[in-house]
């Protein structure tokens, strides 16, 4: 069955394809990779020298990319199959990474997770999973004020080590367009470490004990976990006896790329056209997404997005209304292709009943086709009396519950979810399964913007949506 919903699918794939090239498109505004420059652009630095910004980017226009179209396609196949319930999108990974935590260690524990995770989905979901990490790239941040003023100082914001560095001074805060190189050394230095590991068989499934991270033992969770990988691996092992496992599928766990599409210049010098594909791919990441404050139709994000092939994400929220909506749908997923587009709700706990079903309405009436995919994080952060940035885990758990039952309701269904998590030990958000308080988020609150799930919250949320998703019979992909 999945080889020929998978031959279907590619047959789906190539039909479109060749329709797209010969019927006549809606008339649309000329792309090129700077045509975002005429529109307004949010959120973006402002350098002191525009020719070094320029020399920057023309040097990494020279380097090779840090992906190929090859995946990009793979991946925008996979997404295509989730809209269809046979895949269920996991993307998860730091707010913000930092040049500093490019280490082994950190990104071992980042991939372990994930793959856990994928594991719990795995079995509880009946589906394949497509894991998409906020990695190798995910460092520039949006933030509401360009200056921060401290003593009657005032400097430029922290916009994530893409663009400047966190200390509160002059030098550490000035947009250093040179950061955007080491920018791009990191993410290939993180991805190179990544597809050795999956290469080396770091995610065999034969092999989950590779992914032990060491304070597993003592989680609220580990004899649930226990009990997923030891079925986990009774199945394999039978398939295996049957010759029915094709080892190097088994050996071979794909792990995709991910981040805000939010520093054009960067962006767009990594947009390239590639030998035997038409159009352009933007080569920095499998699967950029647009954040909440620059998916104005009208804006220089969305314009650069319009004109990229890749499998593309927005993020909606409150005030996503229904004009802005239809016209993300009209710029970005013109000819509904299949894969192409991922919406990201992120309305907080106390929203999502209110305003999610509106806006499902409005992509049904279009006729077409999106992956929905829930991110309980964005719209559930809090500021503690000290200002400590928090999230609490029931409103996290919450969201997400209400986000599976209201797709359900509304006749479709949730077909993945976007937290922020590391696979450290990190006391950031309150809750979970050991119930962290307030007072202990002082024991290891680490990140550099946003406040992450850790590990046992994260594959906490990991087992409810399995829960939900395989206890109702709507596990349907699954054959
Ligand atoms: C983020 O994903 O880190 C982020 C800033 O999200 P949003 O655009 O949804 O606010
Ligand atoms: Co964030």
């Amino acid at each position: 069955m999945v080889a020929n919903r998978s031959i279907r699918r590619r047959l789906a794939g190539v039909i479109y394809r060749a329709m797209a090239r010969s019927t006549l498109k809606p008339a649309q505004a000329p792309w090129s990779p700077q045509s975002w420059r005429s529109k307004k652009a949010l959120q973006l630095p402002s350098y002191p020298d525009q020719g070094e910004v320029d020399r920057v980017m023309a040097e990494i226009a020279r380097l090779p990319p840090l992906v190929t179209s090859w995946e990009v396609e793979g991946l925008k196949e996979q997404i295509a199959a989730a809209a269809q319930g046979e895949y269920f999108l996991l993307q998860g990974g730091d707010c913000a990474e930092s040049f500093a935590e490019c280490r082994s260690e950190t990104i071992a524990n980042k991939l372990k997770i994930l793959l856990q995770m994928s594991l719990v989905l795995v079995l509880g979901t009946r589906r394949r999973v497509i894991r998409v990490g906020r990695f190798a790239g995910q460092y520039a941040k949006p933030r509401s004020q360009d200056l921060e003023t401290r003593d009657g100082e005032t400097l430029h914001t922290y916009r994530g080590d893409l663009v400047n560095r966190l200390p509160f001074t002059r030098e550490d805060r000035t947009p250093d367009p040179q950061r955007m190189l080491r920018g791009y050394e990191r993410s290939a230095l993180t991805l190179n470490f990544i597809r050795g590991l999956i290469e080396g068989g770091f995610a065999d499934l034969h092999h989950t004990e590779y992914w032990d991270l060491g304070f597993v033992k003592h989680s609220p969770h580990a004899a649930e976990y226990r009990q997923i990988v030891a079925a986990i691996g009774e199945s394999i092992r039978f398939m295996d006896t049957l010759g029915y496992v094709d080892a190097d599928q088994m050996r071979r766990v794909d792990f995709f790329s991910s981040h805000e599409g939010l520093h054009l210049p960067y962006e767009q010098a990594q947009t390239r056209q590639v030998p035997h594909r038409t159009g352009w791919y933007n080569l920095a990441a499998h699967m950029p997404w647009i954040g909440l404050r620059t998916a104005d139709p009208e804006g220089a994000h969305v314009e650069y997005f319009r004109g990229i092939s890749n499998p593309i994400g927005v993020k909606v929220g409150p005030g996503t209304d229904r004009d802005q909506l239809l016209r993300l749908l009209d710029l970005l997923h013109p000819e509904d292709e299949p894969g192409r587009l991922t919406l990201i709700h992120r309305f907080g706990a106390q929203r999502i009943a209110h305003e999610l079903p509106a806006l499902v309405k409005i992509v049904k009436e279009s006729g077409k086709t999106v992956l929905w995919c829930c991110d309980p994080m964005h719209g559930n952060t809090e500021k503690l009396s000290d200002g400590t940035k928090t999230r609490r885990f029931d409103n996290i758990r919450s969201e997400l519950e209400q986000a599976l039952d209201l797709h359900d309701e509304l006749g479709g269904r949730l077909g993945g979810v976007h937290f922020e998590l590391t696979g450290d030990d990190v006391t950031e958000c309150i809750g979970g399964a050991r119930g962290l308080r307030e007072a202990d988020l002082k024991r290891a609150y680490l990140t550099q913007v946003d406040p992450r799930l850790n590990y046992e919250q994260a594959l906490e949320l990991a087992m409810i949506v399995a829960r939900h998703v395989g206890g109702d019979g709507r596990g349907d992909g699954a054959d």
